[in-house]
């Protein structure tokens, strides 16, 4: 009986297991589309070693202009965000504040282009 118990344990182990399997299947990695892994990319930047989200939040200003106002005047007056996180362009947002945004240039000009891709991709998904 005991043997009878611990075989069906183990079955409905197997068959728990391979449903998981089947569900990940459904939705490979291979199946995100570039602009989704560029995203993700840019997400886990803000979010994590670019440390924005502490002065940056989408919708309300804190100690920096919202993610969705920073992404409208950008598309709005084709500013180069790129250029901008190498410090090789001006400030359009906020200017008077622009001291505060420059300490960061530490981190965002190390990262490698295809990183500020990333974060500027993230900031303009923002845009109303
Ligand atoms: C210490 C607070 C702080 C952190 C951290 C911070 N920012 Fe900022 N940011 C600001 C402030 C203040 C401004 C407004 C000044 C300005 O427009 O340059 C700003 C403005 C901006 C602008 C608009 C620049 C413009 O043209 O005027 C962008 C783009 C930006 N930040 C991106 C980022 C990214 C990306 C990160 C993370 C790597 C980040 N910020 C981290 C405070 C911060």
């Amino acid at each position: 009986m005991k043997k009878l118990a611990l075989l069906c344990t183990i079955l409905l182990f197997i068959s728990c297991k391979k449903d998981e399997a089947q569900k990940e299947s459904l939705y490979p990695e291979t199946q995100k589309t570039p602009q989704q892994i560029q995203l993700e990319l840019g997400q886990e930047i803000f979010d994590g070693k670019g440390n924005c989200f502490s002065c940056h939040k989408p919708d309300q200003k804190i100690i920096g202009p919202s993610i969705t106002e920073i992404a409208n005047i950008y598309i709005e007056q084709k500013g180069d965000m790129v250029a901008f996180l190498k410090g090789k362009a001006e400030p359009i947002v906020d200017p008077a504040q622009y001291e505060v945004m420059k300490t960061n240039f530490s981190i965002t000009k190390n990262l490698p282009e295809e990183e500020l891709k990333a974060l500027e991709a993230y900031f303009f998904s923002f845009a109303k």
